[in-house]
């Protein structure tokens, strides 16, 4: 087991990616916490990871609040003493043109998706210094190459990247490494959020698959094991990196 008694939480572990990043995790022996502002999707979380003889606690956290990180951060070195990862993954996502989203639904948007990463940062930073931990947050393909009607989304996942390289600059001396994934099209929420918004969702998800080489949008585990892979001692090397899991993204071709 790659990550034995390691703590780790885990942010927006109550579905999709987070959810597939908490499995794994507790597949590879570590202890996770799974915060997300939906208790009950974290607590459906932590039930999976348990009937997979794994060990997890679910904690209500709204990432863009400061006052509910402080108590996930509490909550977890009272309980654990420690923490050795964090993977920043919360996010939402508002299918809108810059001329249609509200000023509120911008700010939203901007605190949870980046605000959330800062605050998490911030105040889990004191204490993966003392373990030399790391930090491992969720960008998108849409930081590199953006797409319509999400103007504000692909603005912060852009922003993530910046702070990723940002961050392992000023924490690097301090043997805190700090990294994230860009993943492309994957079978969770925010996609299908996506595709929903579409003027036909069925063939928008049809389409999507054929926008990477490997013909298909990918699985939550799929990034959920490169998160294991960063967050652990195989990637030692590896700080302000974004790697980016997406089967190909920008171009397919049918499958022979
Ligand atoms: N699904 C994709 O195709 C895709 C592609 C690239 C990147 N991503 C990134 O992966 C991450 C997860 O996306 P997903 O598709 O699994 O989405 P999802 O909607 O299934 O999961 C997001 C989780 O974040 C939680 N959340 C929302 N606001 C929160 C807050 N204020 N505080 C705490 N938790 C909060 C939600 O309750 C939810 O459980 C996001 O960062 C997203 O940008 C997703």
């Amino acid at each position: 087991m790659k990550l034995l008694n390691r703590i780790v939480v885990v942010t927006g572990a109550g579905s999709g990616i987070g959810r597939a990043c908490a499995i794994e995790f507790a597949l590879e022996g570590a202890k996770v916490i799974a915060a997300d502002i939906n208790l009950e999707g974290a607590d459906e979380t932590v039930n999976q990871i348990k009937a997979a003889s794994g060990t997890a606690i679910a904690f209500k956290t709204d990432v863009s609040k400061p006052e509910s990180v402080r108590q996930l951060v509490e909550f977890t070195i009272k309980t654990y003493s420690r923490i050795d990862a964090l993977i920043n993954n919360a996010a939402i996502q508002v299918n809108k043109t810059i001329e249609d989203i509200t000023f509120d639904e911008w700010n939203l948007q901007m605190s949870i998706n980046v605000g959330g990463i800062f605050l998490c940062s911030k105040y889990f930073l004191p204490y993966l210094k003392q373990t030399k931990g790391n930090i491992v947050s969720m960008s998108s393909v849409n930081g590199y190459f953006v797409e319509p009607m999400c103007a504000g989304y692909c603005t912060t996942k852009a922003a993530i990247i910046g702070l990723t390289k940002a961050m392992a600059i000023d924490h690097g001396h301090e043997g805190v490494r700090v990294n994230c994934i860009c993943p492309g099209y994957i079978d969770a929420g925010l996609a299908e959020g996506y595709f929903q918004s579409q003027p036909d969702p069925l063939k928008a998800r049809e389409e999507a698959g054929k926008l990477h080489a490997l013909w298909r949008i990918g699985k939550p585990e799929e990034v959920g094991r490169v998160a294991v892979f960063l967050a652990s001692d195989d990637a030692s090397f590896m700080t302000g990196a974004s790697v980016v899991v997406d089967g190909g993204f920008g171009s397919g071709l049918p499958p022979k």
